[in-house]
């Protein structure tokens, strides 16, 4: 049978539907069953079963990460949003922020701050999880690896934030485009600071760096320094408030984790997988590809659905159920091939930490009120997470 160029169904799959985030995972399961391949009112394709989006991540030949959707004009490019030869040399130099012993170094500081977080509003018996707890770790721990000043953090922050929010009437590429400026000029200052003196941070030690025996230019400077807090602060923010959410659910499953915190690793892969933070991502085709019996046109612009794909019944046995003893081979919350996520290590370290610590101190808290799922394309992101803290032990 020839590929047709047929109309492809949305099957649901339609970020602008007010319902969307409440209806995801429903909306998922019709689309694996009966729309593998989805294309959006807006022209989009996706494609939400594990098998696919596997192999659709792993051939970067067809579908590229250069001009997708994510990558308005006006961005310096990132690892990220390049494709091999000048990823893969880029790819070297990011890893080096993120070696096990870097890693792991961080620890004692991130444990400090979530304490000193939790000490903040362990009085009141209640807090918003995400503004009080879950979006300052990550941002904090990334800051100041980075060597951004301490009262310049929330103001980062603030632009990451406003970059990923979709407010009506503004385009995605309008949207990141004002934040990226503000993140490029005051990065360039910090740079510039670090060449009259040298500090112990990644700035300084970016300013130092050879790629194929030449220092870095000012732009890849900027796009390094631009992903490293981009990337890491609503995903890391959103795996903590989204577990945070799964565990005041499944009560029996959050006194398992307070009784054992040695339960916690697995818990957190369950989390990654159950409510994905990066739901989805596009990729660009490089040639006409044919999936699902369809042919896609070069150009198209394909979602990648992860967050579908880590709930596939044909990968997981019991899908919609959240075990934090289930042991987990593989998910694909982090990507998969050349993109794999950098900074997981990174992640699965803060939330380790952020649970353990808030379990600590509030074993028994539950929600105190509704956590409303916020509007995007990509991402999965409580706007607010009350609760009650419950009697501390
Ligand atoms: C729970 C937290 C996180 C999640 C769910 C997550 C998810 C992902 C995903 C899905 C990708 C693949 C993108 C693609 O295929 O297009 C990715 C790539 C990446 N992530 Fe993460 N991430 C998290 C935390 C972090 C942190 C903390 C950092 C660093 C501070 C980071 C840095 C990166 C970088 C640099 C890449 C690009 C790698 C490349 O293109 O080669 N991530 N992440």
């Amino acid at each position: 049978m020839s590929a047709a160029a047929a109309p492809v169904a949305s099957g649901g799959w339609d970020w602008t539907r007010p319902d969307y985030q409440d209806r995801l995972h429903e909306i998922y399961g019709q689309l694996r069953a009966h729309h593998p391949l989805a294309r959006s009112p807006a022209g989009f394709f996706a494609i939400s079963r594990f098998a696919d989006v596997h192999a659709v991540a792993s051939d970067p030949g067809t579908f590229s990460s250069e001009h997708t959707l994510i990558s308005p004009p006006g961005l310096v490019p990132t690892i990220q949003s390049l494709d091999p030869p000048r990823h893969d040399r880029l790819r070297g130099l990011v890893s080096l922020a993120f070696t096990p012993s870097r890693v792991r170094a961080m620890e004692p500081r991130v444990r400090a701050i979530a304490r000193e977080l939790l000490d903040g509003f362990a009085d009141a018996g209640r807090a918003d999880l995400v503004a009080e707890y879950a979006r300052h770790i990550p941002s904090r721990v990334i800051g100041e690896m980075i060597g951004i000043p301490a009262e310049r953090i929330l103001t980062f922050l603030r632009w990451t934030e406003a970059m990923v929010a979709l407010p009506e009437g503004k385009s995605q590429a309008e949207n990141i485009q004002s934040p990226a400026a503000s993140i490029y000029a005051e990065f360039g200052a910090l740079l510039a600071e670090r060449r009259r003196a040298r500090r112990d941070d990644l700035m300084s030690a970016l300013v130092d760096a050879e790629l194929d025996g030449r220092k870095l230019t000012q732009q890849e400077l900027l796009g390094f320094c631009f992903v490293l807090v981009v990337a890491g602060n609503d995903t890391t923010t959103n795996l903590i408030a989204n577990g945070a959410v799964l565990l005041a659910e499944h009560p029996d499953q959050r006194r398992l984790l307070a009784a054992d915190p040695a339960l916690l690793p697995d818990a957190i892969e369950e989390m990654l997988r159950c409510e994905s933070p990066a739901q989805a991502l596009p990729r660009r085709l490089t040639r006409d590809a044919v999936l699902h019996g369809t042919k896609l046109p070069e150009g198209s612009q394909l979602f990648l659905l992860f967050g579908s794909a880590n709930r596939d019944e044909r990968e997981f046995e019991a899908a919609d159920r959240f075990d934090v003893r289930r042991r987990i081979k593989r998910h694909l919350a982090f990507g998969q091939g050349l993109h794999f996520c950098l900074g997981k290590s990174l992640a699965r370290l803060e939330a380790g930490v952020a649970f353990e610590e808030l379990l600590k101190r509030a074993p028994d808290y539950e929600l105190a009120g509704p956590a409303p799922w916020l509007p995007s394309m990509w991402a999965r992101a409580h706007a607010r997470v009350p609760v009650e803290l419950g009697p501390a032990r």
